[in-house]
């Protein structure tokens, strides 16, 4: 199944049809996959009316042809190696057979607890195969998956359970990553403390750690599956029916519940992935991603499995045991495509060359990158050292709203740059904004990156709120679907992403709302106001710089700064901890009370020579003492 594209010609040709006739183009994808009915319509709606549908009338269960459709021909090869938290623990293989096996025996429990088609699950769960095999039983049955990164805390976890009303947890014991243990299932109790739409909780064990159990509601993933029968046949689903629902935070508020549908997300990413990685049938292709991230969902489950690939599914850090890990683990299977973010390039080029040397990396073709801008640095160093100068680099552009990647080189065939996402992807059409909502025309430009036309991985809708939806997405730019990224198009039409233009911040290539980080803070009994930046940060791309006002002196600001962090750890997550704090007479607040983030930026990232215009703010000489102040 390799791509259709295969020299840079072509790709502008294709291309160029592409969006000239964005229907010809993905109704000729979508008919790769087996249908049960074929739809009446390949494209309908606008962004303006925020009701775009793809494949309407047509039928489906994507789950089909992820695994059913694979058996005949392929059924012994490997669907997922999994490599554990202990590089010792013995080896784990699931051909597509066996997980077929496993998603029918799962999707079979789930319906006798009563779940069923549009229904929403929680998946809060380690990376093992068991979140691969729960989030396709979700799909087989027509169940909406909502699966919560294992690293969010019980309050996140209830956010997301309570916005979408979710009736069933899916969870483990508890989880190991590195030397740390995470009690999945303690967190997992204390966030249903809040949610009393959840009846049924199904727990994987998967470390043995000791945990509470309530009767009637909690039971053994390993007791129910025992007596489930194999057999299942799936849901037929509607394409435009909800397949998950995945939050990321935005700027304001609570995290957005972007939707998901069955049949232009099955088109979109798969199609997407042969695309850029160029893959084909024996290849062993590695995403390093979690499945509580979209790259998860896009390019560790559905992706690799609707194009029966052999991929891995990786429960440990880059770091455990030791720096060398990752390229272990490429030279133990023979990973022939190797997808992972810059942080994870930045944090082990900083570590001793020899774990890169030590291994045998020959079997690599294509490498790539995703989730925040490379820098021309890392980029160098994973083409030389990893690459051995002779892998493409794909550093791919998109984000959970878009479902697959969207700006990419295709491997191979688009001449790449450091630092530029290059082109976009067949049916894919961007474009640059100014501030005036005029189209920025021609080259060597830069402004806000916007999309020009629907394409099927798109996000549907933010669960509950379509008015958050259009104004999120739709309504700055009036028939544009805006992404909140800035971007620089180059002399050659190349495209660079610059990072976000609203109050999003992204460390380690994780998306952080500001507001959502300002709101815990502001939790602290001596915080009266906080206001969050991002500055550069060396591995992590941004760090979290917070600025806070408080109602009483701080007579240990070190000791304070570790109040701040838990309190941020409990109420989001330990990648949302604050890199430094900075405790402040005043903030720079404009006349009408809005903190003036600009000119925090500038004092976090060290530029004071060049802070711009203050004088609209209320009281100009906050910025002399934040300036003089000292940071933890
Ligand atoms: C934001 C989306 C895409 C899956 C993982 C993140 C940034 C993403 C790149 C890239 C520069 C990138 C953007 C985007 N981003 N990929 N290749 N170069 N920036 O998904 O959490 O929804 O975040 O990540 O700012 O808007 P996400």
């Amino acid at each position: 199944m390799q791509s259709d594209i295969t020299s840079f010609d072509e790709y502008k040709k294709v291309h160029q049809q592409s969006i000239t006739d964005k229907e010809a183009y993905w109704e000729q994808k979508a008919e790769t996959f087996d249908w049960h009915r074929k739809w009446d319509k390949v494209h309908s709606g606008s962004f303006e009316d925020g009701n775009v549908k793809w494949f309407e009338g047509g039928k489906l269960n994507i789950t089909e042809n992820c695994l059913d459709r694979h058996l005949d021909e392929h059924g012994d090869k490997v669907a997922f190696h999994f490599e554990a938290n202990d590089p010792d623990e013995g080896p784990r293989n699931l051909t597509y057979s066996e997980l077929h096996e496993e998603v029918c025996k799962f999707a079979n429990v789930l319906e006798s607890k009563g779940v069923g088609k549009g229904d929403r699950v929680a998946i809060y769960m380690a990376m093992t195969p068991e979140i691969a095999i729960a989030t396709l039983a979700c799909a087989r049955i027509g169940a909406v998956h909502s699966i919560v990164f294992a690293g969010f805390s019980a309050q996140s976890l209830a956010d997301r359970i309570q916005d979408c009303d979710a009736e069933m947890l899916i969870t483990n014991d508890g989880l190991e990553r590195g030397t740390k243990l995470v009690p999945l299932k303690e967190i997992s109790d204390k966030a249903l403390q809040s949610c009393p739409m959840v009846n049924d909780v199904i727990v994987c064990q998967r470390v043995g750690n000791d945990i509470d159990w309530e009767e009637g509601r909690d039971e053994w993933w390993h007791d129910l599956m025992a007596n489930a029968s194999a057999d299942h046949e799936a849901e037929v689903m509607e394409a435009e029916d909800p397949l998950f629902i995945l939050y990321t935070s935005g700027s304001t508020g609570k995290p957005k519940g972007q939707v998901h549908t069955c049949g232009g997300y099955m088109t979109y990413v798969s199609s997407t992935l042969k695309n850029v990685f160029q893959v084909g049938q024996d290849d062993v292709y590695w995403c390093t991603a979690d499945a509580g991230w979209i790259t998860g969902h896009s390019y560790i489950i559905y992706g690799p499995l609707l194009n029966g690939l052999t991929g891995i599914i990786f429960e440990s850090t880059p770091m455990h045991p030791n720096p060398g890990r990752l390229w272990q683990v490429c030279e133990k299977y023979e990973v022939t495509h190797f997808y992972t973010s810059p942080t994870a390039i930045r944090a082990l080029m900083k570590e001793d060359i020899s774990y890169v040397r030590d291994c045998d990396l020959s079997s690599l073709e294509v490498l790539g990158t995703v989730g925040e801008p490379i820098n021309e640095e890392a980029w160098h160093w994973y083409d030389e050292e990893i690459g051995n100068g002779n892998c493409p680099i794909v550093d791919t552009w998109w984000q959970t709203e878009t479902g697959g990647m969207m700006i990419s080189p295709m491997a191979g065939i688009t001449p790449t740059k450091p630092g530029y996402a290059t082109l976009p992807l067949p049916g894919i059409e961007p474009a640059l904004m100014d501030e005036d909502g005029n189209e920025i025309e021609g080259n060597d430009v830069q402004g806000n990156l916007v999309i020009k036309q629907p394409w099927p991985g798109m996000t549907r809708g933010v669960w509950g709120n379509h008015e958050r939806y259009m104004n999120t997405y739709f309504n700055k730019y009036p028939g544009y679907y805006f992404t909140g990224d800035g971007c620089r198009r180059d002399e050659d039409g190349y495209y660079r992403i610059t990072g976000r233009v609203d109050d999003v911040l992204n460390v380690s290539g994780h998306r952080l709302g500001t507001a959502e980080i300002e709101n815990a803070i502001d939790e602290h009994n001596k915080v009266v106001e906080a206001a969050i930046v991002g500055y550069p940060h060396d591995v992590k791309g941004e760090g979290v710089f917070a600025f806070m006002t408080c109602n009483s002196e701080i007579a240990d600001p070190e000791a304070f700064k570790k109040e701040i962090d838990d309190l941020v750890a409990k109420i989001i997550s330990p990648i949302a901890k604050p890199d430094k704090i900075q405790i402040v007479q005043g903030l720079p607040k404009t006349r009408s009370g809005k903190i003036m983030r600009r000119i925090l930026r500038k004092i976090a990232a060290g530029e004071t020579d060049d802070l711009g215009d203050t004088s609209t703010l209320v009281d100009p000489s906050v910025v002399d003492d934040i300036i003089d102040g000292q940071a933890y």
